[in-house]
């Protein structure tokens, strides 16, 4: 048995088409159940549809054998106990600074709101700057407006949420994408089964 665990969203959208293609696919009357594991078109092959984040947590504990989830999310995580083996190159953005277009980003304790923590912190430490990194679990944009931050890091597609928002986007923390993950373990006890599927998921990008 293979489970597979998919992120909600947007990145639902773009591995149920990939995986489609490399010839295995989820029907959809139990896409819309309210069941929490799903039948694919091959028997000893289960589908769990999970939040972004939880998607690693998963696949760390062997929850999952293989799991598909955005590189910024990943990076929050760390990579104990599971493999990145591809990058799928769907759901693109970027991780990027914004703030308004008049905010100076020098400032001796830049506060900083996001929910990326890791890569905030990584960022601003490797251009040797101190901020006060203020956590928030969505609607980031709103910090600085409201005077909770100077800026926020998050991530950026078509720039139309900054600019609904009168925020321009500052600099780039790094590009983001999806990625495949295996569990460490599975990756060993289930080796041919899992090099089987990478081999037509990596086919079919
Ligand atoms: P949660 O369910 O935990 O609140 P979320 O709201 O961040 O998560 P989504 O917005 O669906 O969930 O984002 C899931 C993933 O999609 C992100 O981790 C990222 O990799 C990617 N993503 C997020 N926003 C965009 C975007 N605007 N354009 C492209 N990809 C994005
Ligand atoms: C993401 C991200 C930005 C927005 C950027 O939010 O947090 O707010 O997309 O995309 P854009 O540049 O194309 O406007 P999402 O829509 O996923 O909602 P969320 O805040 O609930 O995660």
């Amino acid at each position: 048995m293979l489970t597979i665990a998919l992120s909600k969203g947007r990145i639902l959208e773009q591995s149920l088409p990939l995986l489609k293609k490399a010839g295995l696919f989820v029907a959809p009357d139990e896409l819309q159940s309210r069941k929490l594991i799903l039948n694919t078109n091959i028997e000893n092959i289960k589908v769990i549809i999970l939040r972004a984040s939880d998607v690693p947590v998963f696949v760390q504990h062997g929850a999952a054998d293989i799991g598909i989830a955005g590189k910024d999310v990943l990076l929050e995580h760390g990579s104990s106990g599971v493999f990145e083996l591809l990058d799928l190159g769907i759901s693109k953005c970027r991780l990027m600074v914004a703030s308004n277009e008049k905010q100076d980003l020098n400032l001796n304790s830049l506060k900083v709101a996001t929910k990326y923590v890791n890569s905030t912190k990584e960022f601003f430490h490797a251009k040797g700057k101190q901020v006060e990194i203020i956590k928030l679990s969505g609607a980031m944009e709103l910090a600085p407006i409201v005077g909770l931050s100077d800026c926020i890091v998050d991530l950026v597609d078509t720039g139309d949420t900054l600019k609904a928002n009168n925020l321009v986007a500052r600099e780039l923390v790094r590009n983001i994408s999806s990625r495949l993950i295996i569990n460490s373990a599975s990756f060993n006890t289930k080796h041919k089964e899992i090099n089987v599927w990478l081999k037509k998921i990596e086919k079919s990008l």
